[in-house]
C-alpha cells in the first residue's frame, strides 16, 4: 500500500514515481480518499521538480483511464477536434468548432472552465441562457453524429481524474507546469474519441508559457504523447501578448463570436481561428493542405453556413437561440463604465495576464473553487496593439457587477495598458507549427 506522505516527499526531493505509485495516487484522490491537501502539496512538488517523459506519460494515461474513452468509430469521416492552452479573450472555439463542422469535419469537443487568469470555453458557452454542457457520453456521440458537433464539459466519465485536480490546479497556484498541463490537455482529448487534434499552444506574458521557447517545449510534449496513441497532431503557436480579439468575459465573448460568424472580421481573432480550423479541415481530410482547409473555412463563414451551424448546436443543447440571433437583447451588466486613454501615442503593450485577473475579480472567473462566474461580467477593448490613440480617447469598457468600484477598477485597466510616443511593431499572430516532424516557422498566408 503506497503511503501518500511518502509519495508527496519523494516529489519534493526531486525524485521519481513508479506507475504503480502515481496509479494508486491519483485513483486514491479522484475516489476521494487522498484529501485535497496532500494532492494540493503533491501538485506543488511536481510544479518545482517536474516529471521525466516516463512520468509524464503514465501520468496522462493514468487521468485518461480514470474514465471512459468514448467509442465514435460508428460515426462517418475523421473526427477532429482543438483544444487551447488557455488565454485572455480567447474565444476561438466557439467560432471555429461550427465553422469546421459546417466544412463537414466531425467535431466532438469537450472543454473546460477557466483557469487563473485565463477563461474556459465552458463558462462561455453556459453564458448562454438554457445551453446545457454536461451531456452525457451517448448525448455527446448522437450529437456528433446527428449534427457533425458537440461542445460539452467533462462528464464523470471523462477523465474524472483531471477534472478534479484541474479545479485544484486553478487555486493553488500550479497551474504553469508542462506535465501537468500535458496531462490535463492530453487526458481530456484522447477520451473523446478523436483520429487527430489541433493544439493551439499560447505564448506570450498572457499565457501559461511566456517564451516562444517554453511553448515549443511543451507542444513538442503533447505533439509526441498524440502521436504515441494513433492520433495525428499539429500543434500552433500563437502570440498571446494582447487578449484575443476585443471582448474578455463570457457572455461578451459569446457576443462577440457571433459577430464574426455572421461575417465580421476581427484580424487577429479571426486570423487564429482560421488557421486552426484550415488544419482540422486539412487533418479531417477534407482539403488537400492547411491553407485549402483555410480557405473552406472562410467560404463556411461567408455563406452563413458556420453560423447557422452554431445555432443548430445551440438548439440542440437546449441554449437560447432567439438570444443568439439577437445578442443586443442579453441582460446587460448593472454598470458599463468608458476607460479612456490618459495620453496622446500609440498603444505598444498589454499586461495581458493581469487584464485577464482584472476580469477575474470583476467576475468573469474564480478565485475559489466554488465561486461563481457572472456571465455579463468583463473587459471590451477598443484599441489593440498598434492602434493611435489621443488623450480622452475610449480605450476600453468595463462591465460590472452592481457593486464593483468603478473608478479603482478603471485605473487598474489604464496601468495595464503602455501609451508610448514611437509606435510598435506588431509580430505575426501564428509563430510557429510543430508536427511529428519538427518544428517550422508558420506565415498565415495573406486573402485575395
Ligand atoms: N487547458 C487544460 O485543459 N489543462 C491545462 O492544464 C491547461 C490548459
Amino acid at each position: 500500500m503506497m503511503n501518500p506522505v511518502e509519495c508527496i516527499r519523494r516529489k519534493r526531493d526531486g525524485g521519481i514515481l513508479s506507475r504503480p505509485e502515481m496509479e494508486e495516487f491519483v485513483g486514491a484522490y479522484t475516489r476521494g480518499e487522498i484529501p485535497e491537501y496532500q494532492m494540493s502539496a503533491f501538485l506543488m512538488a511536481v510544479y518545482f521538480n517536474g516529471m521525466d517523459s516516463g512520468e509524464t506519460l503514465a501520468f496522462t494515461d493514468i487521468m485518461l483511464r480514470s474514465g471512459d474513452v468514448i467509442d465514435l468509430s460508428s460515426i462517418p469521416g475523421r473526427k477532429v477536434d482543438k483544444h487551447s492552452t488557455g488565454g485572455v479573450g480567447d474565444k476561438v472555439s466557439l467560432i471555429l468548432a461550427p465553422m469546421v463542422a459546417a466544412c463537414g469535419v466531425p467535431v466532438p469537443m469537450i472543454s473546460g472552465r477557466g483557469l487563473g487568469h485565463t477563461g474556459g470555453t465552458l463558462d462561455k458557452l453556459e453564458s448562454i441562457p438554457g445551453f446545457r454542457t454536461g451531456l452525457s457520453v451517448g448525448e455527446f456521440r448522437q450529437a456528433v453524429g446527428g449534427i457533425g458537433i458537440a461542445l460539452a464539459g467533462q462528464t464523470a466519465e471523462i477523465a474524472p481524474a483531471d477534472r478534479k485536480m484541474y479545479a485544484l490546479r486553478d487555486v493553488t497556484g500550479t497551474i504553469e507546469c508542462l506535465p501537468l498541463i500535458a496531462g490535463s490537455i492530453m487526458s481530456k482529448k484522447l477520451a473523446e474519441g478523436i483520429d487527430a487534434l489541433v493544439l493551439d499552444v499560447k505564448a506570450g506574458p498572457g499565457a501559461f508559457m511566456p517564451t516562444e521557447g517554453r511553448a515549443i517545449e511543451l507542444a513538442r510534449l503533447l505533439v509526441d504523447i498524440g502521436e504515441r496513441y494513433g492520433k495525428q497532431t499539429l500543434a500552433f503557436i500563437t502570440a498571446m501578448d494582447q487578449p484575443l480579439g476585443l471582448a474578455i468575459g463570457n457572455w461578451l465573448e459569446v457576443a462577440e463570436s457571433i459577430t464574426c460568424l455572421r461575417g465580421k472580421n476581427i484580424p487577429d481573432l479571426m486570423e487564429v481561428t482560421t488557421v486552426l480550423g484550415g488544419a482540422m479541415v486539412f487533418l479531417g481530410r477534407k482539403a488537400g493542405s492547411i491553407e485549402e482547409g483555410m480557405q473552406q473555412c472562410r467560404s463556411a463563414i461567408w455563406s452563413g453556413k458556420a453560423y447557422e451551424k452554431f445555432l443548430h448546436v445551440v438548439e440542440r443543447q437546449g441554449g437560447d437561440v432567439a438570444l443568439v440571433r439577437a445578442p443586443l437583447e442579453y441582460r446587460p451588466a448593472p454598470q458599463v463604465v468608458d476607460v479612456s486613454a490618459g495620453r496622446t501615442g500609440w498603444i505598444t503593450g498589454f499586461d495581458t495576464k493581469r487584464i485577464g485577473m482584472l476580469a477575474v475579480e470583476l467576475g468573469a472567473g474564480r478565485k475559489r473553487i466554488d465561486d461563481a462566474v457572472d456571465p455579463r461580467t468583463g473587459i471590451v477593448l477598443e484599441k489593440k496593439l498598434g492602434d493611435r490613440v489621443r488623450a480622452g480617447d475610449l480605450v476600453a469598457r468595463l462591465h460590472l457587477t452592481q457593486g464593483a468600484n468603478a473608478d479603482l477598477l478603471a485605473v487598474e485597466l489604464l496601468s495595464s495598458i503602455t501609451i508610448s510616443d514611437a509606435p510598435v511593431q506588431v509580430g505575426p499572430r501564428v509563430l510557429a507549427v510543430v508536427d511529428a516532424a519538427g518544428v517550422r516557422p508558420w506565415r498565415t498566408p495573406q486573402v485575395h
